[in-house]
């Protein structure tokens, strides 16, 4: 469809000998927070490593704007406009929160233009701005991993289990910086947490044993409790 600014495709990925998706397709519409929802081990870490090159599919088609990602590296889909924060807030803890958002631009002066809107969003990042890494709480780091891939001009954010491990305030936090960002940008959401999910996503992927089994819009969904029960396991 001409609106969706990535067409995930009937994508097989192998790790190892493992068949880990099994023809997973996912849209994601321009402008729009759409989340992978699943239980652990569904696989919605490898779709987005799948669409970043990470774990690179072996079939299926993945378009970003039309053009195909499949068969690229991951840095060159970086490049093009993708921007991924993975699971566990994948931050450098010996390197200052300065150092840190250096090593994110894709081309000089990317950080200096971003900077304002950057510590806008996440005040704690200015205060902490010469503080290594690891002494920020888990809360601020998850900030700096966010911040870190808006350091280049993306246009898809891929943001996997952003609330994993923190409290409800930072999350409510975390949650009111995405909504800000996805006014400029489109968002691929990783979520355990179905409360945050639910708030923030308009449309749905549940991926289940390597499959996409469901599709939708987030309003829908959350009616739905027979299927939230039977794949996400919260009622
Ligand atoms: N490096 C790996 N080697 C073998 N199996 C893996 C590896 N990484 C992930 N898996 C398996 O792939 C499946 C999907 O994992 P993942 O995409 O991380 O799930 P999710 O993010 O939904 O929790 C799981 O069964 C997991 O055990
Ligand atoms: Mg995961």
């Amino acid at each position: 469809m001409a609106d969706n600014i990535l067409e995930v495709s009937g994508i097989n990925t192998f790790i190892g000998q493992f068949h880990i998706l099994e023809g997973v397709s996912v849209s994601v519409p321009r402008g729009s927070i759409t989340v992978l929802l699943g239980r652990n081990g569904a696989g919605k870490t490898t779709t987005l490593k799948s669409i970043m090159g990470i774990t690179p599919p072996r079939t299926g088609t993945i378009m970003f704007e039309g053009k195909s990602l499949v068969g690229r590296r991951p840095y060159t889909i970086a490049k093009m406009g993708i921007g991924y924060v993975p699971e566990h807030r994948a931050i450098f803890k010996a390197l200052s929160v300065r150092e840190n958002l250096e090593i994110a631009e894709l081309k000089h002066g990317d950080l200096e233009r971003k900077l304002d809107f950057i510590f806008e969003l996440f005040p704690d990042l200015k205060r902490l701005y010469g503080l290594p890494g690891g002494k920020l709480s888990g809360g601020q780091q998850q900030m700096l991993a966010v911040a870190r891939a808006l350091v280049p001009d993306n246009r898809l954010l891929l943001i996997d289990e952003p609330s994993e491990g923190l409290a409800p305030v930072i999350i409510e936090q975390l949650m009111h910086a995405i909504r800000v960002l996805a006014e400029k940008t489109t968002v691929l959401l990783v979520e355990q947490n179905f409360h945050m999910a639910s708030k923030l996503a308009d449309r749905y992927t549940v991926i289940d044993e390597g499959r996409d089994v469901h599709t939708g819009i987030m309003a829908d969904l959350v009616k739905d409790r027979a299927l939230i029960q039977r794949y996400l396991g919260v009622a």
